[in-house]
């Protein structure tokens, strides 16, 4: 109906003097759903500044006092657990049960946040200088940990509102301000996100939440010298951001290919629901989604039958009906999804179940004998279409999971812990999992990922940590 949707900069929910907004199409209907205001350079300014501003005034708020905040955000933000949560299932076609589950979860993150920062930020170390050679006892010195100033939220499409309090709630806590810059599917709930902070009584300017288009403002923001440091996840995106942010620090996940290998001896059912969970949730549209099973020849026609009688099970529709397998984000998307697909199937792939598309909407693929030579073997389609390698030994396997340019996480089979232990010390990956999915969660574990897959390591307490830097006060005695 023509509204467009505010921005909230300066404590206030503002229209943009640009006059231009930008469309959110809504995958299922793949018609315009939302509008959001296309804002300016200059707007960016404006909430750098105040952002500046309101943060030396905020680090200086007593640590108690900023977790009460925090805390009464996450009760606000559950209470409207119901609206939020339509949103994800407008914007980004997520199932009605696991979009209210990310805001749940959200708002568990942000008091667990706040909990964690009283303790951790409450304590700093205390060294004497007699234990360093050739030193008396004659200097203190006083450790602590203090904020580094405005940190810039970016979190992409497939956790709008989880994957902005995971950088939200540590950067406040640890006494920073924050700006958010949204995905464009996924903006709106993450308005309504912020809008609960709004209703908590954070101090204006404090969290400021821009959108637009990341054409026009996107290099602006991760480049603009107000910026202390970038928390960002998402995908190619953030190598180019590394490339051309100034000397700060950066927080970056940048998607994953999680090998999952399945020894002779694993327990099968355990393997296929796994999988089933693991590839297949949120249409595989997670950075830790299982994206290459490699199974041992020997039982891999057992695991494939089992995988195939649960993927026939999997019910095939909007987000609104709680589908497991709902529209992917968008046309590009998919037609991305099929460019893999149709490659596979050129170079020869064992379809388990018939390819079938209708606009945004995949039907979930298994691909059976998916060879090195094929694309699917190394990229991640971000959909529901699963590629299994059969191997002939576990060393193979180990050796696909290191050779690819993601290390996110892993995960590995077998009932003989011995040889999970040595088969997850081998797996070049920031996690691995034994005898489950890779997951992010429970959110306070510690999340990473190497080579292409990040920068930094996430979870409640490591991301704290590192919204934060050290200050040392050395007390000289005569
Ligand atoms: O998409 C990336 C997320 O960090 C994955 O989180 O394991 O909870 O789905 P999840």
């Amino acid at each position: 109906d023509g509204e467009v949707y505010k921005y909230y900069s300066e404590g206030e929910w503002k229209k943009s003097s640009s006059g231009k907004s930008v469309g959110i199409i809504n995958p299922t209907t793949r018609k315009t759903q939302y509008k959001v205001q296309a804002c300016t350079q200059q707007e960016v300014n404006k909430v750098m500044e105040t952002a500046k501003t309101a943060q030396k005034a905020w680090a200086k708020t007593p640590l108690w006092k900023r977790a009460g905040l925090l805390h009464k955000a996450a009760a606000i933000l559950k209470e409207h657990k119901a609206p939020i949560a339509e949103c994800l299932v407008k914007e980004i076609a997520k199932p009605a049960k696991d979009a209210v589950t990310e805001v749940v979860r959200s708002g568990d993150f942000v008091s667990y946040c706040a909990e964690e920062g009283v303790r951790l930020l409450g304590q700093g170390t205390f060294l004497t200088s007699d234990s360093f050679p050739g030193n008396e006892r004659s200097k203190y010195c006083l450790v602590s940990k203090i904020p580094l100033g405005v940190i810039l939220a970016i979190p992409p499409f497939n956790y709008p509102v989880n994957l902005a309090v995971s950088k939200i709630a540590p950067a406040l806590i640890a006494g920073n301000s924050l700006v958010l810059k949204p995905p464009t599917q996924g903006a709106v709930a993450a308005l309504h996100m912020v809008h609960c902070f709004h209703l908590a009584g954070f101090p204006k300017g404090l969290i400021s939440c821009i959108t637009g288009k990341g054409s026009e403002i996107g290099d602006f923001l991760t480049m603009h010298p107000g910026v202390n440091c970038i928390s960002f996840t998402g995908g190619d995106t953030g190598i180019a951001i590394s490339k051309k942010a100034g000397m700060i620090p950066l927080q970056m996940e940048l998607g994953g290919k999680d090998a999952c290998i399945v020894l002779e001896d694993a327990d099968l059912d355990l393997v296929a629901s796994n999988i089933i969970k693991g590839g297949f949730s949120y249409s595989g549209q997670r950075c830790t989604a299982v994206k290459v099973v490699l199974v041992m020849e020997s039982v891999a026609d057992t695991l494939v039958e089992k995988v195939n009688s649960k993927v026939a099970k999997l019910k095939v529709g909007p987000p609104e009906d709680d589908c497991d397998i709902t529209p992917v984000v968008s046309e590009s998307s998919a037609n991305f999804i099929e460019g893999l697909v149709m490659d596979a199937k050129q170079k020869g792939a064992t379809f388990c179940q018939e390819y079938k598309r209708e606009g945004n909407l995949i039907w979930p693929v298994l691909l059976d004998n998916v060879r090195p030579d094929m694309r699917i073997a190394w990229e991640e389609p971000f959909g529901p279409v699963l590629p299994v390698i059969r191997i002939n030994s576990v060393e193979e396997g180990i050796h696909h999971c290191n050779a690819s340019n993601f290390g996110l996480q892993g995960c590995v089979f077998t009932r003989d812990i011995n040889k999970a232990m040595l088969i997850s010390d081998a797996m070049e990956s920031g996690t691995i999992q034994i005898n489950s999915a890779p997951a992010r969660g429970p959110d306070h574990f510690p999340f990473q990922g190497l080579r292409d897959s990040g920068i930094g390591s996430q979870g409640i307490t490591n991301s704290i940590n590192m919204m934060t830097k050290i200050k040392s006060i050395v007390i000289n005695l005569p």
